[in-house]
């Protein structure tokens, strides 16, 4: 990790877009600062965080956006996307509306974000196996249909947290 003062030779914004209660703000935190809080609060507006990596020599500057799921604590859109240059795309393997709301949420970004972002389908809480509603098999053709990297994360376990934010930070590298 860079320490203050280090170079930075890139920062990348990803951001953050899903349902409420998927577990954005979860994810965010395992990644940012390997915490997870099962009594998480809805998001309200906008809230960043950021982490220095480093891909292929260089230091990375990886700065997560992360907003309301819930339309009513949501913030200007466009001003959320500008300058993204990577997405994760997150729905709930337990919740099915969470999964059939993506394409609303791919068409909103695609809408308003550069052409060439990267974007990341992302199936949380793999953890609870028990109690999925969405198939691994129709989120990986969901993806492959539209062209976007899949994992299943769990932030509570962290699981592919890391993987999903190093593939997506990779390929805009
Ligand atoms: P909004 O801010 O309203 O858009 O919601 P969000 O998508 O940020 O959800 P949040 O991260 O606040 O998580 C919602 C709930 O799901 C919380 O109770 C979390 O503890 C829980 N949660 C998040 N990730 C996981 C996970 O991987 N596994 C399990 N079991 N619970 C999780
Ligand atoms: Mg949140």
């Amino acid at each position: 990790m860079a320490g203050a003062g280090e170079k930075v030779d890139y920062v990348f914004k990803v951001v953050l877009i899903g349902d409420s209660a998927v577990g954005k703000s979860q994810i965010l935190a395992r990644f940012a600062r390997n915490e997870f809080s099962l009594d998480s609060k809805a998001t309200i507006g906008v809230e960043f965080q950021t982490r220095t990596l480093v891909i292929d020599h260089k230091s990375v500057k990886a700065q997560i956006w992360d907003t309301a799921g819930q339309e009513r604590y949501r913030a200007v859109t466009s001003a959320y996307y500008r300058g993204a240059l990577g997405a994760l795309l997150v729905y709930d393997i337990t919740k099915r509306q969470s999964f059939d709301h993506i394409p609303r949420w791919l068409e909103e970004l695609r809408g308003h974000a550069d052409k060439n972002i990267v974007i990341m389908l992302v199936g949380n809480k793999s953890d609870l196996e028990e109690e999925r509603a969405v198939s691994t098999e129709d989120a990986k053709e969901f993806a492959e249909k539209e062209n976007l990297f899949f994992l299943e994360t769990s932030a509570l376990q962290a699981t592919n947290v890391e993987n999903a934010f190093q593939t997506v930070l990779s390929e805009i590298f």
